[in-house]
C-alpha cells in the first residue's frame, strides 16, 4: 500500500534535499540511465545514495585519522581496528556511486561536493585521547546506520529493491563496526572533550 506523500519528508535528509535541488536546476541528458523508477524516484533516491556516499567519504577519513594519529598503551590493537575498519567504509563508496547512476541518477563530483553533503562532522584536533577516538567512531556509525535506514525507507516506498539489498548488507556491516568499538571501549573513561 502506498504512503502519503507527506511521510517521505520525513526520510528525507537536508543533504539529499540540496542535491535534489542542484539536479533539477541542471538537467543532464547525456548522463541518463535506463531505470523503472519515475523522475522523481531517481531524484530522491540518487540524491539520498549521494549523501550516504558523502558520509562514507567523511568517515572513511576520520577513521583513516584516527588509524594515523593514536597514541598509548592500545596502539596496536586500535591501529589496526581502525584499518581494518576505515577499508570496510572505502569499499562501500563504488556501490553507493554506482547504485545512484543505475537508478538514473549522479552522484559525488569532487572533495567540495562531499563537504557540501556530508552530515556527519569532521574533527580537526591536534590530539584526541584514545576513549575519545572509540566514542566518537561509535557515534558516526551509529548515526551512519540510521541514515542507511532512512534511504531503505526511501526505497521500500518505490520499490527499490535492489537499493535496500544493497543497504541491508552495509547496515550489517555498519552494526559490526560499532559492535566492536563499544566493546573495545569497555571500562574506558573518555575526557569528554
Ligand atoms: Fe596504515
Amino acid at each position: 500500500m502506498s504512503k502519503a506523500p507527506s511521510s517521505r519528508k520525513s526520510t528525507r535528509t537536508k543533504g539529499a534535499t540540496n542535491i535534489v535541488a542542484e539536479r533539477k536546476s541542471r538537467p543532464l541528458p547525456r548522463l541518463e540511465t535506463p531505470t523503472f523508477l519515475s523522475s522523481q524516484a531517481t531524484d530522491e533516491i540518487a540524491a539520498a545514495l549521494t549523501a550516504l556516499l558523502a558520509d562514507s567519504f567523511a568517515l572513511y577519513l576520520k577513521t583513516k585519522n584516527f588509524h594515523w594519529h593514536v597514541s598509548g598503551p592500545h596502539f596496536r590493537d586500535y591501529h589496526l581496528m581502525f584499518d581494518e575498519q576505515a577499508a570496510e567504509i572505502f569499499a562501500m563508496s563504488d556501490p553507493l556511486a554506482e547504485r545512484a547512476r543505475k537508478v538514473g541518477g549522479t552522484t559525488l563530483r569532487s572533495i567540495g561536493h562531499i563537504g557540501r553533503l556530508q552530515r556527519l562532522l569532521d574533527n580537526d584536533a591536534g590530539y584526541v585521547e584514545p576513549a575519545d577516538m572509540l566514542a566518537e567512531l561509535m557515534e558516526d556509525n551509529k548515526q551512519l546506520a540510521a541514515f542507511m535506514r532512512q534511504t531503505h525507507d526511501l526505497c521500500d516506498e518505490y520499490d527499490d529493491v535492489a537499493t535496500e539489498s544493497l543497504l541491508e548488507e552495509f547496515i550489517d556491516q555498519t552494526e559490526k563496526r560499532v559492535w566492536f568499538l563499544f566493546e573495545a571501549s569497555r571500562g574506558m573513561q573518555t575526557s569528554g572533550h
